[in-house]
């Protein structure tokens, strides 16, 4: 088993803390290991691993550490103060070559780039996504995180939709589900547009059941 990164100094009234959803994803990583390394074995080139919405920056640092050390990594987030978490979380852990850029979903990414895409979005059900705020000192930041409207599926529809242009010809998509984004009904219409489509991990977590999908093309 692998070391879980260490995450200080973060704020977490601003920035999501490290949670069952994160920690799933640590240990779908583990499990894709050897894939990952199996796919990106050229040691003369790296992959380009993007983290949508790094939060705290656990998953990217772990990623980094333990699964493609011979990464290039960005990390992103529409949250100012997940940008900054994610930098003191790779520091604090000597993780290098990660590096934060603040966007949203991956709007300054150079298409069809991205050979590693990570995504544990904001899929709590809710009425609606919260408008970003327009300031940093806004109480409202954190509410990105986890409201991603009346199925939890809008932030993520949005880089489904927008997968074919992001991912390099030979790249994965890992996005995390809950059962309340139906993520079986996702499965089959990302089938249905020629993508293919494994579940890696499945797990109940408290009241919620989370999953986690790895998408590549044919
Ligand atoms: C559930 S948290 C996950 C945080 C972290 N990746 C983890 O697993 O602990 C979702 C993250 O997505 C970010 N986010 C929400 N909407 C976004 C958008 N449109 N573009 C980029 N990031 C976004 C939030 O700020 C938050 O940090």
């Amino acid at each position: 088993m692998f070391p879980t990164p260490e995450v200080r100094s973060v704020h977490y009234e601003k920035v999501y803390e490290p949670s069952e959803d994160s920690f799933l994803l640590l240990d779908c990583f583990e499990e894709e290991k050897p894939y990952l390394s199996t796919k990106f074995t050229d040691k003369t080139s790296s992959p380009v691993v993007v983290e949508i919405g790094t939060g705290s920056g656990i998953v990217t640092t772990f990623i980094q550490q333990n699964i493609l050390p011979q990464g290039i990594y960005i990390a992103t987030d529409v949250n100012p103060h997940a940008c900054r978490a994610v930098l003191d979380t790779a520091k604090v852990n000597a993780a290098h070559s990660i590096d934060t850029c603040q966007m949203s979903l991956t709007s300054a990414i150079r298409g069809n780039s991205v050979d590693v895409l990570v995504f544990n979005p904001p899929y709590v059900p809710a009425d609606d996504v919260p408008a970003i705020p327009t300031t940093e000192d806004d109480e409202t930041w954190l509410d990105l995180a986890l409201c991603g409207g009346p199925e939890g599926m809008d932030v993520t529809w949005k880089v489904l939709d927008e997968l074919d242009s992001t991912l390099s010809q030979q790249g994965a998509a890992y996005i995390l589900f809950c059962a309340r984004n139906k993520p079986d009904e996702v499965q089959e219409k990302m089938r249905a547009r020629g993508w293919v489509v494994t579940e890696v991990l499945k797990r109940k977590a408290g009241w919620e059941v989370l999953s986690i999908l790895r998408i590549t093309r044919q």
